[in-house]
This record gives structure tokens, C-alpha cells and sequence, in this order.
């Protein structure tokens, strides 16, 4: 019998979607083909997260080397130990199943320091996670192939510390929705009516990022669509997402029940078509590997659907988006893994 490969999954992390990360990747570790694959979890925050945490007097450039040498035990390295636990003679795995969500573990920073330690990952490169992760940079790149997506504009705090902020009505216009650059999860996300509400909004954002995206909010359908592989694409069948409360925040995304999922989506063919481009040249421009999913809206007025943003690491529980359009087009929880996987495995060290 061959070995079997080893595949280390890396969950938790100390972004704001810790705890969903842990979800997917307790469910990718359940699932995972232990025929083919030798798995075993790595917690990223159990390993040391307090680099990300660390209180801001020590956060400084010099508070930091000074508070480590002078109590090392207490500030912890969270990089450091995770490069010791995956480089551990005894533990080597073949690939490393990055479950991680959000800032440290989607954004690029993990696969950068997977490539310095030249261990295989699953999902996008580099560029692709911090492109991807960032919404601004993100609409620059789809501007730039034509690919639809809502008007706006941007603030990043130092502007706004200097007093300037951007004139929505002339810029994208009202109703706007007002987000951190990058974050996931709607979180720190408002949508606003008037010139009023936008210092509010914006502050809002501010406390989670050092700029924020401004979008024109288009009323319509909500869908997403999962899209599979590096060069040659598998498009998975639309989803269209029916919050009940009428928005897809944190809580409808992390509620049972609170969410209807439809796969298929009931779209006009010729929307679907366009829908699913827009989705492909999105996946293209921005470079994504292994998978992605990408969140559109199609606009209530008949005009194209336009593309919100691109997850290179969405939710990985069977109910979970991807999954689910995984599994209508008869592809199993445990075979998306492995195609996961096998696509990483293609791309060995980057
Ligand atoms: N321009 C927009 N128009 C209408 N709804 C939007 C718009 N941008 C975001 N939303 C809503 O907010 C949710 C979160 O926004 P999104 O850009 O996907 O950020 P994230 O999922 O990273 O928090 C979307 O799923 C959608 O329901
Ligand atoms: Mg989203």
C-alpha cells in the first residue's frame, strides 16, 4: 500500500473569524479521506496568536524586541512556533490545508511563510490571498478587465484624520454601504442613507481597518458562485442566498435557519451566463488557485450582475456555500477536499 499523504490542517487563527474557521476546519478534518490522507489539525491560535494581540505597549517597534527580551515567555510568537510545529522532524507534512478565514491565514501572510518554509498549501498563492482580501485593490483589478462592480469610492484613516471625506452622492450615491477594506463576515459593515450617516459609518469601519471601501448599495438578488481549480475551471452551479432578515450579516451567515440557499439559483439563462463570466474573469484577474467563491449581485433593474468581492477561502462545513453548490453538481464534502488538495499538491512549492 502507498503512504498516505500527510496533511496538516490549519485552523483557528486570531482574525475576527476565528471561530469560523475552527468550525471549517474541525469539518474538513472529520470529512477528509483518511484512505488517502494522513491528517492531523493544527490550531494556529493554540499555537500562539498573542504576536497579533499584543498589548500596545509592546506592540511598538521597539516595545516589542524590548518586552520579548526582557520576559520572553510572555510575549509569544505565534509565527515563530508555527514554523517550529510544521517543520518538526517527527510531524512533517506533505501539505499544509489552510482553514483558516480573514486576516493572517486568507490574506497571504500563512502562504508566504508556507513558501519560505517550502511546504506545499492548499488554495491561492500570495498575490492571489492579499489581492483577494483586499475589497479596494480588488475593484482596481476588476475595473481594469471590465468586469462589473458596483461605483465607489474610498477613505483611508489618515485622510480622514486630516479631514476629508469622500462626497458619496457625487461619487457612487445613496444608499451606500460603507465596509473595512478587509475584513470578512460583514463585520463593521453599515449601510447608509444620507451625507448624514457617513462619518458615523465610516468610524464604524475605521475600528476595524485602516481604510474603507464606499459602495453604491444595489438593490437585487444575491448570489455566489464556487468556482473549482488553477487553469482548467469548474464552475459550480449558482446559489442564490435569501437572507430571511433581509441582510447577509454575521448573524444570517452563521445561524442556522436565518439564511435560505437555493442551488441552482432560478436565474434567466442569460443572466446565469453572465453571472458565471463575471465569476470566471474575476477568478482569472485576480489569479485564485484551488478554489474560490465569488459574491455577486444581480441588480433589480436589469443591469448586469456585478461583483461584490471573491472569497479564496469560503466557509468549509457541508451546509457551507461552496460545498453546497459542490454537492449539487455530485460532488461529495470529502471528494471537494481532495480535489482541494490534489490541486495543491499540482501546484507543490511555490
Ligand atoms: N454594494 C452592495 N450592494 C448591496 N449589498 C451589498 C453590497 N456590498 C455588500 N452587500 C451586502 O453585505 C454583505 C457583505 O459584503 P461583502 O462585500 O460580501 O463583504 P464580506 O462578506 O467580506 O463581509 C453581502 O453579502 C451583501 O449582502
Ligand atoms: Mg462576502
Amino acid at each position: 500500500m502507498s503512504e498516505r499523504i500527510r496533511v496538516a490542517i490549519l485552523m483557528g487563527g486570531a482574525s475576527s473569524e476565528r471561530e469560523v474557521s475552527l468550525v471549517s476546519g474541525r469539518a474538513v478534518m472529520e470529512a477528509i479521506d483518511t484512505a488517502r490522507y494522513n491528517a492531523r489539525p493544527v490550531d494556529l491560535g493554540a499555537v500562539g496568536s498573542s504576536v497579533y494581540s499584543c498589548p500596545a505597549a509592546v506592540s511598538g517597534v521597539r516595545g516589542r524586541a524590548a518586552a520579548v527580551r526582557e520576559a520572553p515567555e510572555s510575549i509569544y510568537n505565534g509565527a515563530a512556533v508555527l514554523a517550529a510545529e510544521l517543520t518538526d522532524k517527527q510531524s512533517l507534512p506533505d501539505i499544509v490545508f489552510i482553514a483558516l478565514h480573514g486576516r493572517y491565514g486568507e490574506d497571504g501572510t500563512v502562504q508566504g511563510m508556507l513558501e519560505l518554509l517550502g511546504i506545499p498549501y492548499t488554495g491561492s498563492g500570495v498575490l492571489a490571498s492579499a489581492l483577494a482580501m483586499d475589497k479596494i485593490a480588488t475593484k482596481r483589478v476588476l475595473e481594469s478587465c471590465e468586469v462589473p462592480t458596483p461605483a465607489w469610492t474610498s477613505v483611508t484613516a489618515w485622510e480622514y484624520a486630516r479631514g476629508i471625506v469622500p462626497d458619496v452622492a457625487d461619487e457612487c450615491g445613496f444608499p451606500a454601504i460603507v465596509k473595512p477594506n478587509r475584513e470578512g463576515s460583514t463585520i463593521g459593515v453599515t449601510v447608509v442613507h444620507s451625507a448624514d450617516g457617513v462619518r458615523a459609518a465610516v468610524e464604524e469601519a475605521l475600528r476595524h481597518d485602516t481604510s474603507v471601501l464606499i459602495e453604491k448599495f444595489v438593490r437585487g438578488r444575491e448570489i455566489t458562485v464556487g468556482i473549482l481549480g488553477a487553469h482548467d475551471l469548474q464552475m459550480l452551479p449558482i446559489v442564490e442566498i435569501r437572507p430571511r432578515t433581509g441582510f447577509y450579516d454575521y448573524e444570517a451567515k452563521y445561524t442556522a435557519g436565518l439564511t435560505e440557499k437555493i442551488v441552482p439559483a432560478p436565474l434567466d439563462e442569460p443572466v446565469a451566463a453572465r453571472a458565471l463570466r463575471a465569476a470566471e474573469l474575476t477568478h482569472r484577474a485576480i489569479g485564485c488557485s484551488g478554489m474560490s467563491r465569488v459574491d455577486l449581485i444581480v441588480p433589480e433593474n436589469g443591469e448586469a450582475p456585478t461583483v461584490l468581492e471573491v472569497n479564496t477561502i469560503p466557509g468549509m462545513t457541508p451546509t457551507s456555500l461552496l460545498p453546497r453548490a459542490a454537492q449539487a453538481a455530485g460532488i461529495p464534502f470529502t471528494d471537494l477536499i481532495s480535489r482541494i488538495i490534489e490541486c495543491g499538491v499540482e501546484e507543490g512549492a511555490r
